[in-house]
């Protein structure tokens, strides 16, 4: 079985195409464009699994060179969208950049999808949807409130996409899998995020704090009515979010009955405070480190994490990882990053 993985250089994508290589026959090609990863992924990903990948550079917003690759692979039996852009304050900074890229890559997507009769599709969302919330943890079912973010409205609008989309063509089935906030990295330390500049999310920031590429982590806000009054998040371990496209998929393959389109959160169901994360890493790191607490940030939501029953259910999905597990693996990652 051949499978598309869009951003397959990226932090998600390059631990899915592990995870697939490593436990499954089917055989994977890649596209990115390397504007928040690089071609050495490839290479990392090598080293992990002794298996090669192809690979293609391609824009997925320009569609005649999308097109090419479907071209060349007549035999795809499904798609996992994983490139955009994906930062909140970037996006919040400058949304054109965010509604161009991650609408117009998904649009051309669903185009060849259906023109190429690709059965299957994954797409990756986000618990940004939800916005801010009154009721926790929340369920698939939970409304979606007002985006905090134009990141957060380009997954509301795509999830709609996909979904009004695939109804239209009965051969074509979807998963919408809502990521809560994938962190760590590869057991064996020789995959992770590289954050290319300066890191906007929290675990990468503590690394790299740690490690002194950094001088200082700023806690984005000390009075949110919270219990220690830093902001809550459910952190999932990257190698949980890869194996749960896996079991996504091989579900839309087997199951001819399952939904058209269906939607699944990915989350532990445990918050997780922002002090409570620097804890834990303090803790696996066995050192100190340096922060201090500022102001809120732009676009930010107080609290949020994930009942997770429905995966568990649809897809027979638990993740394995606790907090520890997470931070121990993303600092192992960042020390033998700062080694090559
Ligand atoms: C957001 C989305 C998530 C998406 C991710 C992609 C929400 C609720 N979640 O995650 O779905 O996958 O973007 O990037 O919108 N923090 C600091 N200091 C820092 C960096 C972060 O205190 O230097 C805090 C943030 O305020 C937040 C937490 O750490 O409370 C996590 O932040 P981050 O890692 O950036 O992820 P989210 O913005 O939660």
């Amino acid at each position: 079985m051949k499978i598309l993985i869009t951003g397959g250089a990226g932090y998600i994508g390059s631990h899915t195409i592990i995870e697939i290589l490593e436990n499954t026959n089917w055989e994977v090609i890649s596209i990115d464009n390397y504007s928040s990863s690089s071609e050495k992924t490839y290479q990392r990903i090598e080293k992990i699994t002794g298996k090669k990948v192809t690979y293609y550079n391609i824009d997925l917003t320009n569609l005649s060179l999308t097109e090419k690759v479907f071209q060349e692979n007549t035999d795809i039996a499904g798609i996992i969208h994983f490139a955009a852009f994906k930062s909140v304050p970037e996006s919040v900074e400058n949304p054109l950049m965010y509604y161009h890229n991650n609408l117009n890559s998904l649009i051309n997507i669903l185009k060849c999808q259906a023109k190429y009769n690709i059965p299957n599709l994954i797409f990756s969302s986000s618990c940004s949807v939800y916005g801010n919330l009154t009721e926790l943890p929340v369920t698939e079912t939970t409304p979606l409130n007002k985006p905090e973010s134009p990141y957060a409205y380009t997954k509301q609008i795509g999830e709609k996409m996909v979904d009004d989309f695939i109804k239209t063509n009965a051969n074509l089935k979807a998963i919408s899998l809502r990521y809560f906030n994938p962190v760590g990295a590869h057991k064996s330390g020789l995959n992770g995020e590289v954050p290319i500049a300066r890191p906007n999310n929290l675990v990468p920031y503590i690394t790299q704090t740690a490690i002194g590429k950094l001088e200082q982590l700023t806690v984005y806000g000390g009075d949110y009515s919270t219990n220690d009054r830093t902001c809550i998040r459910d952190y999932v371990h990257v190698c949980d979010i890869a194996s749960a496209h896996v079991k996504a998929l091989q579900k839309l393959v087997e199951d001819k009955n399952f939904e058209q389109h269906s939607i699944i959160n990915l989350g532990t169901g445990i918050g997780v405070s922002v002090l409570e994360a620097i804890k834990a890493f303090e803790k696996v790191s066995n050192q100190k480190l340096n922060y201090k607490i500022g102001p809120r940030r732009a676009g930010d939501v107080e609290a949020i994490y994930a009942n997770n029953t429905k995966a568990k259910e649809l897809i027979n999905w638990t993740p394995k990882f606790n907090i520890d597990e997470m931070m121990f693996s993303a600092w192992l990652w960042e020390q033998n990053l700062n080694k090559m």
